[in-house]
């Protein structure tokens, strides 16, 4: 089948009106509206602080036969799985209770497991597949490029500058940008690039954010205030430059000014680097002003600032997540989306000066960031990158994902509302988020608090295994990428699944 795709000679559409109803920002941006962040602080905080709800022992009796009876072939496998793979999975995102699904065959909306159970697909591969899971225009595309020339050669293909130059055209920003293999390598290049640059030491984040697992970021991850909690194996020293503040929290007294004024005396800061919607995919969103009040602090201390759009960047609309907030950084981490869903998604972007220090081999003196990768930027990646790209801004995915995220948590929050369950829903373009366990949300400061993470890990993983045994699959059981596959039907019949897991939960009980 042949498709027409947008090219860069038949340029893209970022300037132009969305004619998907209620986009903001013309093409850049998919959002409806930023949800108030006061309000899902204060839901958060509440949730917490409530008993767990968990599904009801004798429904999860249910949900546990359904395993039992209907993933026969799963369980057989990711048994024989665990004799050979650490965990019995190779990605924390396939850990599924009580085994992980073995899945074969996936097609927009929908995933097939093994057995032949079909699933309304909120995991999106974790954010890549915007256009809908295994599309195929784009997929026939890739295939072309590789009977030509096969995944790899090492050299030069023309994709790699087609990619490049189409990110630009919908990100400015983006003057120039490296390819790399995964977006935890493009967040250590933008990193290392931020230190070379301004000849500065410190690297701030915020506390809670991931931005891979590279041993100078595990620092702080998934909940504020953890630090080194989760740094087994890294040594002190890779951490020393490393700081968090919590989110938000810009003035307190050890806030992001209080760093800075800080580092002044032990060798400056040289990036804040920031998910611009918030950490965990705005899990803990960032107040409107956010980004540009870190974008002028920046400026004040002769920082760097570093998005990390590894999932926002396409994702929340062509224009990413800077497009939306109109704040320019100075570099901006891709990943996911930025190959559409094919392997190997990485790459950093932004200023040509500071972009330059990456010229590997060629014109790069002494100043060279080094960064590398055999891997790096193959005819697969590159293609794959820019045929769903260009895919993306001609059908207006992101739009439409949004849209069907906001009928879905619509939905969701009448089910809460009408169960009158302590849970809330809410939603940034396509990243919908439904908290019911809250574990991300946790409190360090919380005397109680490493007794509810084990409680509420546990509560997570049976709610997961309601929403699974439903039909459905979801990021760790509180999150939901949509695509432009989500129909009004898919997302109708996805409130139903989820309904029957809702109506069916209450105070959970740990004796
Ligand atoms: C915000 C963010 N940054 C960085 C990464 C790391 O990307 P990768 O898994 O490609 O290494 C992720 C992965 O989920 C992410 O969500």
């Amino acid at each position: 089948m042949s498709i027409e795709l947008a090219t860069s000679e038949h340029p893209a559409i970022h300037d132009s009106a969305c004619p998907i109803e209620l986009c903001q920002g013309g093409a850049k941006s998919a959002l409806s509206h930023w949800p108030d962040t006061a309000e899902i602080t204060a839901k958060a905080h509440r949730l917490i602080n409530e008993p767990a709800y968990s599904v009801k022992p004798e429904k999860m009796v249910e949900y546990r036969a359904y395993f039992d009876t209907k993933c026969q072939g799963s369980r057989a496998s990711t048994a024989e799985a665990a004799k050979y793979i650490p965990g019995g999975v190779q990605h924390n995102l396939a850990f599924n209770h009580p085994f992980p699904l073995d899945i074969t065959k996936a097609n927009g909306a929908y995933l097939w497991d093994v057995d032949g159970n079909r699933y309304i697909d909120f995991l999106q591969a974790g954010g890549p597949t915007v256009l809908g899971s295994n599309y195929a225009p784009v997929r026939e595309k890739v295939i072309e490029v590789l009977n030509e020339c096969g995944p790899v050669t090492g050299l030069f293909h023309e994709y790699e500058y087609k990619l490049a130059r189409l990110i630009s055209e919908h990100m400015p920003n983006i003057e120039m940008f490296r390819m790399l293999g995964s977006g935890t390598e493009a967040c250590m290049a933008a990193i290392r690039a931020a230190r070379n640059f301004t000849g500065k030491k410190k690297i701030i984040k915020v506390g809670g954010g991931y931005h891979g697992w590279s041993d100078q970021l595990v620092f702080g991850t998934r909940i504020p205030g953890t630090g080194a909690h989760e740094a087994a194996g890294i040594p002190d020293s890779a951490l020393a430059n490393t700081q968090e503040f919590f989110p938000n929290d810009i003035d307190g007294p050890n806030g992001l000014i209080a760093l800075f004024e800080a580092n002044k005396t032990t060798g400056g800061t040289a990036a804040v680097m920031v998910e611009p919607i918030g950490t965990e995919s705005g899990t803990r969103p960032v107040e409107r002003g956010f980004n540009q009040r870190v974008r002028e602090l920046c400026d004040a201390y002769g920082a760097l600032l570093i998005f990390d759009e590894v999932v926002t960047a396409f994702r929340l609309g062509m224009g990413g997540a800077q497009g939306y907030f109109n704040v320019k950084p100075d570099l901006t981490v891709f990943g996911k989306c930025v190959a559409g869903g094919f392997p190997a998604a990485g790459g950093v972007g932004g200023r040509r000066d500071i972009m330059s220090t990456f010229s590997a081999g060629i014109g790069g003196g002494t100043e060279r960031t080094l960064v590398g990768g055999t891997l790096s930027a193959n005819p697969l990646s590159a293609a794959g990158g820019y045929f769903a790209i260009s895919e993306m801004a001609r059908t207006h995915a992101p739009c439409k994902a949004a849209r069907a995220a906001d009928r879905l948590t619509e939905k969701l929050n009448d089910a809460i509302q009408s169960l009158d369950l302590p849970f809330f829903a809410y939603n940034h373009g396509s990243i919908v988020h439904l908290e019911t366990h809250g574990v991300l949300l946790l409190d360090i400061t919380d005397p109680g608090f490493l007794m509810k993470v084990f409680q509420r890990k546990h509560v997570a993983q049976e709610i997961g295994a309601g929403y699974t045994a439903e039909g459905i699959i979801t990021l760790a059981g509180s999150r939901l990428y949509t695509s432009m596959a989500d129909t009004d039907d898919v997302v109708d019949d996805a409130a139903e699944r989820f309904y029957r897991v809702l109506s069916n939960m209450a105070p959970a009980s740990f004796g």
